[in-house]
């Protein structure tokens, strides 16, 4: 009888108690779907049972329409996704896709995230030869500012996050996104931008220094330039300093997870098994 109860108890109660909550993925630029399969594969190999949702908008080019546009599009399917799912779900955005996770987290309350990984995504900007040759080759990254601060630059995903050390007025003025959700600019939105990140139970930012796209590769985990094109990591930024997003406050009760993995391309951290294990499940639960 104790031995039927006890197999009764592992088939049928089991999977309840420790189910996992489900994911939603978000690829990152100039790609889809398709990228993000493997993540998924092996979420649903290791935690079985696990629900994978991998957000099919916005791939290919229309991956460069307005941050915006793709925060509130997406945020939309993430809302229905999350009021199917009261008891939470988590969130994995790679590269660009962690930006726009980001800004759905920031400005979408009703949506219920425990933990978001950020892989690899350029969430303190980007400055640099590597992201602006994926999608425009013949352009230079120190004259490309005055393409993107204009009205017209800005209605590119990449001109909303491209953060030029040495044009910071101009960054100011013209930028609709990054300036904004980073709460470097102070908007009516401010306070929740901060509420619903303070509202997060985990914050994983994954990068490394042989990233080789994202420039600098610190912007991963909030690090970015000086006016000299010096690094100044997350804890020295005012970004942190003064707590404008949450981050000091995830930091000191320890939600916030810097991960830092040398010898891994930019175009192979949602490809490589290792960093799936080692650096995305042991935070999904
Ligand atoms: C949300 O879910 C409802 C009901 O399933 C559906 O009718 C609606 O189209 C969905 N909205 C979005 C943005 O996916
Ligand atoms: C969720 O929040 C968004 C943005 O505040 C709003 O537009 C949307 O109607 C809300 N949806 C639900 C189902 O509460
Ligand atoms: C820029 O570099 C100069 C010379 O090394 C230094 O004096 C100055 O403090 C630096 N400025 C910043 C903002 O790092
Ligand atoms: C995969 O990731 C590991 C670190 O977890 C790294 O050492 C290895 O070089 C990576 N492999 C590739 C092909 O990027």
């Amino acid at each position: 009888m104790k031995i039927l109860l006890c197999r009764l108890f592992i088939l049928f109660l089991l999977p309840f108690t420790c189910s996992y909550k489900p994911v939603v993925l978000i690829h990152g630029i100039m790609t889809g779907s398709g990228s993000m399969e493997m993540i998924s594969h092996r979420i649903q190999e290791k935690h079985p049972g696990t629900k994978v949702y991998n957000v099919h908008r916005f791939e290919s080019w229309s991956s460069l329409e307005t941050m915006w546009h793709q925060v509130l599009e997406i945020g939309m399917d993430i809302v229905n996704i999350s009021s199917m799912h009261p008891e939470g779900i988590n969130l994995i955005g790679y590269s660009q896709g962690g930006l726009i996770a980001r800004g759905i987290l920031e400005t979408f309350s009703n949506v219920s995230v425990d933990t978001f990984i950020s892989l690899s995504s350029p969430q303190a900007g980007q400055y640099g030869a590597g992201f602006l040759h994926l999608v425009f080759p013949g352009l230079v990254k120190d004259t490309v500012y005055e393409l993107f601060y204009s009205r017209v630059g800005q209605h590119t995903s990449v001109g909303n996050y491209w953060n030029d050390p040495y044009h910071q007025n101009l960054y100011e003025t013209y930028s609709v996104f990054l300036p904004y959700i980073n709460n470097h600019i102070k908007s009516a939105k401010s306070e929740e931008f901060k509420s619903n990140i303070l509202n997060l139970k985990r914050l994983v930012l994954i990068g490394g220094p042989d990233d080789n796209v994202i420039t600098p590769w610190q912007s991963s985990q909030f690090g970015y330039y000086d006016s000299n094109e010096t690094v100044i990591e997350m804890r020295e930024q005012d970004i942190y300093k003064e707590d404008r997003i949450g981050l000091r406050a995830l930091d000191e009760s320890k939600r916030l997870h810097l991960l830092t993995v040398p010898g891994v391309n930019h175009f192979s951290w949602h490809m490589n098994v290792t960093i799936v294990d080692d650096c995305l499940l042991p935070y999904l639960d």
